[in-house]
């Protein structure tokens, strides 16, 4: 086991991630877990994520300095590091605008003497966010990669097995990041390497089925990766006892409600279907704030499941398909809210039931895509693309109307099928139109319109946290453009956002 110490960065559950793909259990912890209980979980290695505070602020986030005297490897990123630093005697202070102070893509001088860049070339891109700079190392320490603006981008204690980077290896951006990562686990933990999702399965079929018993188990299915994997998991770990619930709120995607239908009917014998389009469209008539869709939309949603849920009448547990990102964000750190995800949190109040259950609560989304393979459900479903659970509301920009909707649909269609026949949807991680509040003048045959402008939106990403806008082909995007201002009513002017985040986010709302 290795513990993740959550100091509130951004980037921290993508730690765990990649400590998981290199085949080692990892578990995120607040930076408040005491260290006596820290030390009884038997750790191999700690990892000290980044956080938004600077560590010399009186209120920063600081860790009890027993934990450098457990005789456990200590990997300290970013802030971790400069935590580290500031733990063991180094000094950390604020860099100036001109020097230190480096945000994005930097090319990096690495130390290959240094056992976590064992193997690796000494030359490569790392991704800096951080506007401290360690002006003392500890003493102990030597420095072990630099930059062309800051001599101290790692520092090391081979002895104690203390590692630090300014960069964050766990994003996809740094070369080699995940080699580090890898060589943190298994040259200075000793790790054994031996997590895999086959073993993961049976486990907890296993464990539900213990759990469940006779019971009966109530899930609300929303067609996505997470939910269609746990109603997946839990169909074959106790087969007739599960009950789905499907709410339809009018606000997927063209045809997607159906597909839902038609896939999970099959695999679940208690499958229900609920039309509520009307009453989602008539509680976010005229709202337009981002927030306060996802609000209503989280509410209305919890509603509409629960009178369902009367019908059905008392049940001994409600599946969730949580999943570990849910759990880390809605949480274990204090990272900024950028955006609330209303698939977390909102839990139906008038359920008649015991306990909740969530089998998928300590994976994280590439680990979930693999058990929906293991578990026999089609590659399509499994890499769905990321679909938001307010869904097309936030595609909407501004006020919703079931005609901007039907609009949007339309035109993502396109787009969407544009993007399959060319062979570029493995390629892009996420891509979808967006219906922009804004309306300009145009000319269609010899008239004048003012119609709407619509933004086509794609990015590759390995982790959703930072994407980059995909590059599609031009030809690709005219025939997009073309085909929509001609098929679709009431657009008549398209764009491709070609801004990467950060700064941007993916979806606009
Ligand atoms: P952003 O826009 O924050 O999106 O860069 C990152 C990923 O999260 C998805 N997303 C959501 N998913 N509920 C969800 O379940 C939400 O409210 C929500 N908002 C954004 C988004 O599609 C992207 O994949």
């Amino acid at each position: 086991l290795v513990i993740v110490l959550d100091f509130g960065g951004q980037y921290n559950q993508l730690i765990a991630r990649r400590v998981r793909e290199c085949g080692v259990y990892c578990v995120v912890l607040p930076y408040t877990t005491p260290v006596a209980e820290l030390k009884a979980m038997n750790p191999i290695g700690f990892i000290f994520t980044g956080g938004p505070n600077s560590v010399y602020e009186e209120t920063a986030p600081r860790v009890d300095s027993a934990v450098f005297s457990l005789d456990v490897p200590v990997l300290g990123i970013c802030y971790g590091c400069q935590l580290m630093a500031h733990s063991l005697g180094g000094q950390v202070t604020a860099a100036r605008e001109d020097s230190a102070r480096e945000y994005g893509k930097t090319e990096t001088f690495y130390d290959a003497g240094c056992r976590l860049f064992k193997g690796l070339p000494e030359q490569g891109v790392s991704w800096m966010s951080h506007g401290d700079y360690m002006a003392r190392v500890p003493e102990g320490f030597t420095l072990t990669a630099h930059s062309a603006a800051c001599p101290n981008v790692a520092i090391a204690d081979e002895a104690r097995g203390f590692y630090g980077v300014q960069f964050h290896p766990e994003v996809g951006h740094t070369e080699n990041g995940v080699a580090m990562i890898r060589n943190f686990l298994y040259e200075v933990c000793g790790a054994a390497g031996d997590w895999t999702m086959e073993d993961y399965m049976k486990t907890s079929i296993r464990a539900i089925r213990e759990k469940v018993g006779d019971g009966k188990v109530l899930l609300a299915l929303s067609g996505g990766v997470d939910s269609s994997v746990c109603a997946a998991l839990l169909a074959e770990a106790i087969g007739k006892q599960l009950t789905c619930v499907f709410v339809d709120h009018g606000l997927m995607r063209k045809d997607e409600g159906d597909e839902v239908e038609s896939i999970f009917a099959q695999r679940s014998a208690n499958f229900i279907r609920v039309d509520a389009e009307t009453r989602f469209l008539i509680r976010l008539a005229g709202v337009d704030e981002p927030e306060r869709k996802r609000k209503i939309i989280g509410e209305e949603f919890i509603r509409v499941f629960e009178e369902e849920a009367r019908k059905i009448g008392a049940v001994d547990f409600l599946a969730q398909g949580t999943i570990y990102p849910d759990v880390i964000e809605s949480g274990a750190g204090d990272a900024a809210v950028i955006k609330s995800h209303h698939n977390v949190g909102g839990l139906p109040d008038y359920v008649d039931f015991k306990e909740i259950i969530e089998p998928l609560r300590l994976l994280f989304k590439d680990e979930v895509r693999q058990l929906g393979r293991e578990l026999g459900l089609p590659e399509y479903l499994v890499m769905r693309q990321p679909f938001p659970g307010p869904g097309l509301a936030i595609r909407v920009i501004g006020d919703l109307t079931k005609e901007k909707l039907d609009t949007l649909r339309e035109a993502d269609f396109i787009f969407r099928d544009e993007i399959a026949r060319a062979g570029l949807d493995k390629g892009i991680n996420q891509y979808f139109a967006v219906l922009t509040n804004t309306r300009s003048v145009g000319v269609m045959g010899d008239g004048r319109t003012y119609d709407y402008t619509l933004a086509l939106r794609g990015v590759t990403t390995s982790d959703f946290m930072t994407a980059d806008w995909a590059r599609i082909p031009y030809e690709v995007l005219d025939r997009v453009s073309v085909r929509i201002v001609n098929e679709v009513a009431g657009i008549n002017r398209i764009v491709y956002d070609i801004t990467s985040k950060p700064p941007a986010t993916i979806e606009w709302e």
